[in-house]
């Protein structure tokens, strides 16, 4: 990057510390700077968001999604390539100008740097489902009924967890039910709508979703936190064991995943 291009992107990171307060829990970036010289990747992070905003005319930290895939993304082709090569510029700001070579997982990354020639090849499928993904999905997806079973609430009580441990456990639950229920969704409509390219269009979401749900897994795990992820969590989890803390899980589990997916198909009715 051009000297005078960094100078102009720290300048627009620090109005952004100054403005953007609301940023989006579970995102691991490092926001150490000293007062007044906002940290190398800070400035990577701050350029990639203000491109982001010029690109889609909407805020990064407030308006966009990771889950599911934001329809900035899988709009169309052009909204991927905007998006990507944007992506590869900030990855390559914290390569060159901060020399970070290992940064951890992340969306974008998956997206635009491990997984781009598998998005860009099923972006017709991508972008015929954002609709229904988008709306349809989130409306079932944000009012599933996410219950813990009597189980893991005895074992809870047993390892006598702190009301905070226990209210983490609970958030952490319901937002892997969040993920694996979108995750489900957009492959019930892939199926419905794209036909030929179904199991290749399949594939690349199961991908991302797997993706996203090993990084909520290793967050917590890396903080030896690991008793906090419920056993639906490992159940939707690359890996992980159902059964690992609390016994017998499976038919609890497969009783969830059903009446999501009865929710779903009820949801899509009119498809059929
Ligand atoms: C799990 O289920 C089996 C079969 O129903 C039962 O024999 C076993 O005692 C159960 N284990 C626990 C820990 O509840
Ligand atoms: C859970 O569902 C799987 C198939 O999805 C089935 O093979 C298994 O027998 C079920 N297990 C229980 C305990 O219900």
């Amino acid at each position: 990057m051009k000297m005078w291009t960094f100078l102009t992107a720290i300048w627009f990171s620090l109005v952004c510390i100054t403005f953007c307060h609301k940023s989006r829990p579970r995102r691991h970036y490092s926001n150490e700077y000293r007062k007044g010289t906002p940290a190398c990747d800070v400035v990577c992070e701050g350029q990639w968001k203000n491109e982001f905003h010029a690109n889609f005319h909407k805020i990064y930290d407030t308006d966009y999604f990771e889950i599911p895939l934001d329809t900035a993304i899988v709009k169309n082709r052009n909204n991927l390539k905007m998006f990507c090569s944007s992506t590869m510029q900030k990855y390559a700001c914290l390569r060159n100008e901060c020399r970070m070579h290992r940064t951890p997982w992340s969306a974008e990354k998956h997206i635009c740097m491990q997984n781009f020639d598998n998005f860009d090849r099923n972006i017709n499928c991508l972008s015929l489902t954002d609709r229904y993904v988008q709306k349809e999905c989130s409306n079932v997806c944000n009012s599933i009924r996410i219950e813990i079973s009597q189980a893991e609430v005895d074992r809870m009580a047993e390892m006598e967890f702190s009301r905070q441990e226990k209210s983490e456990f609970v958030e952490q639950n319901k937002h892997c039910n969040f993920i694996a229920c979108h995750q489900i969704c957009h492959e019930y409509i892939i199926n419905k709508i794209c036909i030929d390219s179904a199991a290749s269009a399949r594939s690349v979401v199961k991908t991302y979703y797997d993706a996203y749900l090993e990084r909520e897994y290793i967050a917590l795990n890396k903080d030896d936190q690991d008793e906090l992820y419920s056993s639906f969590c490992r159940r939707v989890t690359p890996g992980q064991d159902e059964n690992a803390y609390t016994a017998n899980m499976t038919r609890y589990n497969n009783l969830t995943l059903d009446r999501m997916k009865n929710d779903i198909r009820s949801a899509f009715s009119i498809l059929d």
